[in-house]
């Protein structure tokens, strides 16, 4: 029988290594756990099984810290652990360039936000290079290779160059584009066939798994599609590949449990007598355009406006945590929420006490967040765009009285999930998403339970453990251990200008299942 993916060696690649790297005011390494769903799901299976984690420190290429002194400064992490380095051209180019500024804008529906210099593509391929030296140099004929999200997607066809025959799979955590979308992109072609290159491709939701596979059969020759389910098989010339959905979930037992310690209920009820006799509305983002802060906003004002009675009732909390500063448009996005919380604070705010948004500009400590969720009874995730959002997720979790209420964008991936229990709002409609605030704060109390405890149900039925074990099943079931040997350079793919005609989408979804 073949070992499961968790008794061969396990190597996860991703962009950053799971750790916070930094320094300490004497110029000591100083490296601690980071938090979100990958690090909490794979660092428990390698801490037991062993195996290498693949990564960039986020230091400067001329600080960059050994493998053992990182090992070290973390207390003996149980695998191994092997820092790439990137030049601070590289962190400009494949990081805040190729990565930042086109894959991520494009993939997220908004190629206005595109900076499609030529020379980004260069770093992004000369990086990727990088991460596939690093994993033929520390892979074993018979590890499974786990590469994570959009930075490092050409590891496929740099793994392929070098000849290194290894059993690999991919997990895309942000969204798959549309063909339309997809188009856009200058290097459509051999993006994708780098895609093509891995073992098993995972998605978040069914919608990405539909777009890829879409933008196959446009993009590439002699596609064929078989199977249903989760998992379907693809064939383009004489190359195979698994392509699955595969929604990424949250540790939920723990995240109950820790909201539902003393110290969190203590916290929360802090908050609510600092805001006495209000309903709180929550939002925490990090700072990033997609996650439709500023249109937020403005659905909040406009229901101030057009339901008055909310007002002095009703506060909302915004938190945004930093990130990516040293990208313009983020930096600049900073300034136009800060611009518009004061504006609208300014236009609303009673000399009774009452001032509409308290807004929060930093990472909060782990016991705020949960308090923060413990003590919102609105919750509002709106992004124009998002792979998952897994603040829906952890919110409706630390309801545990079940009767708080969720305002979920249509076009976030936790949607597909959801639904059945959010107010579904489309966060380019500020009237639709005001009335959603609204009667989110009136809703009955029967509706809201009702409507929490079937979130919550699917949240813990499909945790962060389920999607791990769902993906590592697939690769055990669909990639075999046995590589071809006989794949083409080209399997199949077209010159640009070439593109068959495109499948009706009916046609697709019969195909497609
Ligand atoms: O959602 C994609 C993602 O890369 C997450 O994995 C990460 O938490 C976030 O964006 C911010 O990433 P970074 O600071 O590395 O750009």
């Amino acid at each position: 029988m073949n070992p499961s993916p968790a008794e061969q060696q396990l190597v996860i690649v991703s962009n950053r290594l799971p750790f916070i790297v930094g320094r300490d005011p004497a110029g000591r390494l100083e490296a601690r756990p980071a938090s979100g769903g990958l690090v909490t799901a794979m660092l428990p299976i390698l801490r037991q099984k062993g195996g290498t984690w693949i990564g960039w420190t986020g230091l400067p290429e001329k600080d960059d810290a050994s493998p053992a002194a990182l090992a070290e400064s973390v207390g003996w992490p149980g695998f191994a652990v092997v820092p790439v380095a990137l030049s601070d051209e590289e962190v400009v180019g494949f990081y805040e360039g190729f990565s930042n500024e086109i894959i991520w804008p494009l993939f997220h529906d908004l190629p206005s936000f595109c900076e499609f210099a030529p020379s980004h593509w260069d770093y992004y391929l000369r990086v990727n290079r990088k991460f596939a030296r690093a994993i033929a140099d520390n892979a074993a004929p018979d590890s499974l290779v786990w590469v994570h999200d959009y930075h490092l997607i050409n590891v496929g066809s740099e793994l392929r160059q070098l000849g290194a025959r290894l059993r690999t799979a991919f997990f895309l955590h942000i969204p798959f584009p549309s063909i339309d979308m997809f188009m856009k992109l200058p290097w459509r072609q051999s993006l994708l066939r780098s895609l093509l290159e891995y073992g098993l491709v995972g998605f978040q939701t069914l919608n990405d798994r539909r777009n890829y596979v879409q933008c196959l059969r446009r993009l590439l020759r002699g596609v064929s599609v078989s199977g249903k389910g989760q998992v379907l098989r693809v064939t383009v010339g004489d190359r195979h590949q698994a392509v699955g959905h595969f929604p990424i979930g949250i540790d939920f037992a723990d995240f109950a449990h820790r909201a539902a310690a003393p110290e969190v209920r203590e916290r929360a009820q802090a908050l609510h007598n600092l805001l006495p006799d209000r309903r709180l509305l929550f939002g925490v983002d990090r700072l990033d355009y997609t996650k439709g802060i500023l249109l937020r906003l403005r659905a909040y004002r406009e229901a101030l406006i057009r339901h008055p009675e909310l007002r002095q009732r009703v506060t909302l909390i915004q938190v945004v945590v930093p990130s990516r500063e040293h990208i313009s448009t983020y930096f600049d996005l900073r300034t136009q929420i800060e611009q518009l919380v004061s504006r609208i604070n300014g236009e609303f705010t009673e000399p009774g006490g009452w001032v509409p948004i308290h807004y929060v500009f930093r990472s909060l400590d782990p016991v705020d967040l949960l308090a923060y969720y413990r003590a919102a009874e609105v919750a509002l995730v709106t992004p124009l765009k998002d792979g998952m959002n897994l603040v829906a997720k952890e919110y409706c979790t630390c309801s545990i009285e079940e009767d708080c209420v969720l305002v979920l964008s249509e076009f976030a991936g936790a949607a597909a999930q959801l639904r059945g229990g959010a107010l579904m709002v489309n966060p380019y409609d500020i009237e639709g998403v005001a009335d959603a605030i609204y009667r989110a704060c009136c809703m009955p109390e029967q509706e809201r339970r009702r409507r929490m405890r079937r979130m919550r149900r699917e949240i813990m039925r499909r945790d962060l453990f389920w999607w791990v074990s769902s993906f590592f099943n697939a690769v055990n079931k669909e990639v075999p251990h046995e590589l071809q040997t006989n794949q083409s350079d080209e399997h199949g793919a077209m010159a640009d200008g070439e593109n068959p005609v495109d499948a009706e989408p009916g046609d697709l979804h019969r195909r497609v299942g």
